[in-house]
């Protein structure tokens, strides 16, 4: 039976790291509330200018390619996630096919704007792809560069202490050996509080969603409406937003579901799980879900401290590193979670 496998990983941080402490000179903020609340300890920010998205994203594609032991013109379909694209449109994918300088032209790239959960669903689009024989060599990055986009000012502070740049990727390919690969994937979404955790603007909503004066959409005489608005502007209304209580209380219940949707459809118990990678979104959020299925310190992998919640790149970053550390080993069974924004959450079950 045909499945995908993962057949080479890496992973990229910026080099310039920003502790607790150095985020108190922008905001009213402390070491000990952002430990205490989320566990980070410090993140990364990319280089304004030199770095971008889908930069951070071409030098993980590096590494991942390298170890997967292929030339960069054997990959046949690139699949990118995030949600700090480099620009509004085109998407990351072809940034970094140029980027990389694959020379052989015209393979397919695709985008997915799922956020956290986007390197999770960007794994179930590319192992149908390749289980119906479409694709031979997916490349499934998850890139972010949030340090951009957000607000360091005191009223920012909930959001901006969380966030953190980085990036990972995956060669996907696949393979007939027997119990190997991706055993299944599961997605959900549910869009009732699609603003809870949001980016609003810039966008076409022009205030449908909601209250215009609170999204800064004015009537200007504009025949059709436009983007960014000097209100969003002078509002300091481009950055995201963030119910954090409510996101908190829908990832510790979404978490263990999915997770458990997974394990019931292919016979699996949590006992069985050599690791589970969650995105790293809050390390009290990991714990609740450690928790809430019964596993040992052993069986979960968190890496929050030293880079925040990169969000797509989360867990390709931290799948990287587990293995660098001799945390994944062969024929180990590993369980792969995330939700965020949208809501959409997801699941996946990789037999190594
Ligand atoms: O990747 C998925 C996306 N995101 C998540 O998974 C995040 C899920 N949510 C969370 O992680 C938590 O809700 C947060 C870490 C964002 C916030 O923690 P919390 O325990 O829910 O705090 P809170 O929002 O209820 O705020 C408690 C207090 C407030 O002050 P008052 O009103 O009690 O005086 C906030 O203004 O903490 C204040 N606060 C801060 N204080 C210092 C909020 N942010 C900060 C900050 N530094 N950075």
């Amino acid at each position: 039976m045909k499945r995908t496998k993962i057949a080479g990983i890496g992973h990229y941080v910026p080099e310039k790291c920003v502790t607790n402490q150095d985020l108190t000179q922008y905001m009213d903020t402390s070491d000990e509330w952002i430990q205490e609340r989320t566990g980070i300890k410090e993140r990364r920010y990319a280089e304004n200018h030199k770095e971008t998205t889908s930069t951070l994203g071409t030098r993980a594609a590096e590494i991942a390619i390298e170890n997967a032991g292929i030339d960069k013109n054997e990959i046949d379909f690139i699949i990118f996630a995030t949600l700090s694209a480099d620009y509004f449109f085109p998407g990351c994918g072809v940034l970094l096919q140029r980027e990389l300088g694959i020379t052989k032209t015209e393979i397919g790239a695709l985008d997915i704007r799922n956020q956290c959960s986007g390197f999770i669903y960007g794994l179930s689009v590319a192992d149908q792809f390749i289980r119906s024989g479409m694709y031979k060599n997916i490349l499934l990055v998850g890139a972010e560069m949030h340090s951009m986009g957000l607000d360091f000012s005191t009223e920012g502070r909930g959001v901006t202490v969380i966030f953190g740049d980085g990036a990972g990727a995956v060669v996907l390919q696949p393979t007939e050996e027997e119990g190997k690969g991706v055993l299944t994937t599961h997605l959900h979404s549910d869009g009732t509080n699609a603003e809870e955790l949001a980016m609003i603007n810039p966008g076409s909503h022009g205030g449908y969603h909601g209250n215009k004066e609170k999204y800064g959409f004015e009537d200007d005489g504009h025949p059709g409406g436009i983007f960014v608005t000097q209100k969003m502007v002078d509002d300091n209304l481009l950055a995201p937003n963030m119910n954090g209580q409510l996101v908190f209380k829908k990832a510790v219940q979404k978490f263990p579901e999915v997770i458990h949707e997974a394990l019931n459809v292919t016979g699996l118990k949590t006992d069985d799980i050599d690791l589970l990678i969650p995105h790293q979104a809050n390390l009290r959020i990991s714990a609740f879900v450690q928790k809430s299925l019964g596993l040992k310190d052993h069986q979960v992998f968190n890496n929050i401290h030293k880079y925040g919640n990169t969000t797509a790149a989360s867990i390709p970053i931290a799948m990287s590193e587990a293995l660098q550390e001799g945390r994944i080993k062969e024929n180990d069974l590993l369980c792969l979670a995330a939700f965020g924004s949208g809501f959409t959450w997801g699941s996946a079950l990789i037999r190594m």
